[in-house]
């Protein structure tokens, strides 16, 4: 009998023993509980200053998809706030000055969370064959601000964490294999369109078809796993540009923790 808590988890059968030790180091970083590099205990610290999660695993429960928040689970889990600013200049979003890329809701102790999102839902009634149904319509705020107002014309992106079991097949694809099943508009009729995102691999510094996310706005598992564990958690990376994940230079608290030396 499988154990079913762990049912979307397992590795794949047949790997040599040196694929199992990275299998189960990498499953050991998931499942890690991050705390504060001023935490007593010195293992495997360097949580925040700002963080969403205290690990992978908080969000990617069991390796499947987080909730959005909602009156049956008001505790947001697996949930964040991307932002992001349109500039007349360019059509790439860019990060907003006080807040960053994303809306921290959890901070370690004496720092000032960045915010809270609140979902309210209004009851929409909508045709599905036969029958009408009521679907929720989510519209978002974001309250409590610390550091001072959001950017004007910011834009929110909400994202529940989505299952993060088989993407090393999602690796495997060959890029002219999506390039060539890109459907814009829909012209082949099927109800399915869609394009490829291309974006900069922050390692290489390339342009790259980008494969992971809602958006497909990760080139890699290792680039998506460096900007989780920067923007997510607060965890600095060999990769990852800014050591002190998501902190403006408006935040001064984020210079303060800059005491700490970044994680290696
Ligand atoms: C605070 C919640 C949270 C934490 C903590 C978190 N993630 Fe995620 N994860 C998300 C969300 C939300 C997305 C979707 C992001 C997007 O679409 O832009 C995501 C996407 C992903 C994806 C892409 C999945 C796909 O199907 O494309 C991977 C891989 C991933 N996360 C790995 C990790 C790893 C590794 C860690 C720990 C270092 C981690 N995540 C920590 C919320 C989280």
């Amino acid at each position: 009998m499988p154990n079913q808590s762990r049912t979307f988890s397992h590795l794949i059968s047949g790997l040599n023993s040196t694929f199992v030790a990275k299998f189960n180091y990498g499953r050991g970083i998931f499942e890690h509980q991050w705390t504060s590099s001023h935490h007593p205990d010195g293992t495997r610290t360097g949580l925040g200053p700002l963080y969403n999660g205290t690990g992978c695993a908080q969000c990617h429960v069991r390796d499947g998809r987080g909730q959005p928040p909602g009156p049956e689970a008001p505790e947001i889990s697996g949930f964040v706030m991307q932002l992001g600013v349109a500039t007349v200049a360019s059509a790439a979003l860019t990060p907003d000055p006080n807040y960053g890329w994303q809306l921290q809701d959890r901070a370690i102790d004496g720092v000032r969370p960045e915010g809270r999102v609140v979902v309210n839902y209004t009851s929409v009634p909508t045709r599905l064959g036969e029958e009408t149904v009521q679907l929720r319509r989510p519209s978002y705020d974001v309250v409590d601000l610390a550091y001072g107002p959001l950017a004007s014309g910011i834009r929110f992106g909400p994202r529940v964490a989505p299952p993060v079991f088989g993407l090393g097949y999602v690796s495997a694809i060959d890029p002219a294999d999506i390039i060539a099943n890109a459907d814009d508009n829909d012209l082949d009729g099927d109800g399915i369109s869609g394009r490829p995102n291309f974006v900069t691999d922050p390692v290489s510094g390339k342009a790259q078809l980008g494969r992971f996310g809602w958006k497909a706005s990760e080139p890699s598992i290792r680039a998506q796993a460096q900007r989780a564990a920067a923007i997510d958690i607060g965890l600095s990376s060999p990769d990852h540009l800014s050591p002190y994940g998501d902190c403006m230079a408006t935040q001064a608290i984020c210079d303060a923790d800059k005491t700490g030396k970044p994680e290696p």
